[in-house]
């Protein structure tokens, strides 16, 4: 853990928790428009998948009732419009991400896969969010929470958002769990993720700050524990790829 109660980590880095921000939003200003490509590169194409599982497990009403989910952090809207297109004429994402670069591109791809009218694109922080209280059916953060300075404000937020009987899904990064995988997993991670990013971003420093900050996440059991004290009921996590990310999952009860 960072020394005082005012740090926290940026990567490697301990740097003031209201530094932390900043530097998370220059990544992102820097890789927006390499940002889906370098997803699709960096991990051979994974992240569909788990998405995918994501998706699943929002489930959306296919039939026409109304269904309003937020996807926090939701970034170029590749979760939000997975769920959009999974579910029926009454599924509505909104997506709230702090960058306008991230959102730009997103609202782009809502235009051209024709989902502009279900899916918005809204400026916000996760830690202290512009919507009232039980808003939402559904709270999405997918390779979102790990960038949140505060963690446990943006847990209470989406907590505050959803309606009784919300669902909470967080797809982040976790700790790889099979022996044999991490050896692999440690070298691709620090050598080649960042050389993938200097040649298709042209920002390496973005990724090595990706590889180090998935260090510096908590456990899955410990993540969960946070997802307990913010009030959320029925907190399980579901490991995917060894352990290289985990699915948690709250309800609000
Ligand atoms: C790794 S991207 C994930 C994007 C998207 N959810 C996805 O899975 O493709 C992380 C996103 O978190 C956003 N972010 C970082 N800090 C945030 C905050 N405090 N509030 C809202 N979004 C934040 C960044 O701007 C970025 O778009």
């Amino acid at each position: 853990m960072a020394g005082s109660p005012d740090d926290t980590h940026f990567g490697y880095e301990t740097v003031p928790l209201n530094e932390k921000q900043d530097r998370v939003d220059d990544v992102f200003h820097s890789v927006a428009r390499r940002y889906d490509l370098m997803n699709d590169l960096m991990s051979a194409g994974l992240h569909r998948a788990w998405k995918d599982a994501l998706v699943t497990a929002v489930n959306p009403p296919k039939h026409d009732a109304p269904f309003a989910l937020l996807d926090l952090a939701g970034g170029t809207g590749d979760v939000a419009l997975r769920v959009a297109e999974a579910g029926g004429a009454s599924t509505r994402v909104t997506v709230c991400d702090i960058n306008a670069d991230m959102l730009a591109v997103g609202a782009e791809r809502a235009l051209e896969r024709r989902l502009a009218d279900r899916v918005t694109f809204e400026r916000g922080n996760a830690e202290a969010l512009p919507y009232p209280d039980r808003s939402f059916d559904c709270v999405t953060i997918a390779f979102g929470i790990r960038n949140v300075p505060r963690i446990d404000r943006a847990l209470a937020e989406a907590y505050r958002v959803l309606k009784l009987g919300g669902h909470f899904l967080c797809l982040e990064f976790s700790s790889v769990d099979v022996p044999g995988l991490e050896a692999i997993y440690d070298y691709y991670s620090f050598h080649i993720i960042p050389r993938i990013g200097q040649a298709v971003a042209g920002d390496r420093a973005a990724y090595q700050y990706l590889v180090e900050s998935i260090r510096k996440f908590p456990k899955p059991k410990a993540f969960a524990r946070m997802i307990e004290q913010a009030g959320f009921r029925r907190v399980t996590f579901t490991p995917m790829t060894g352990g290289v990310v985990a699915l948690h999952s709250g309800w609000k009860l």
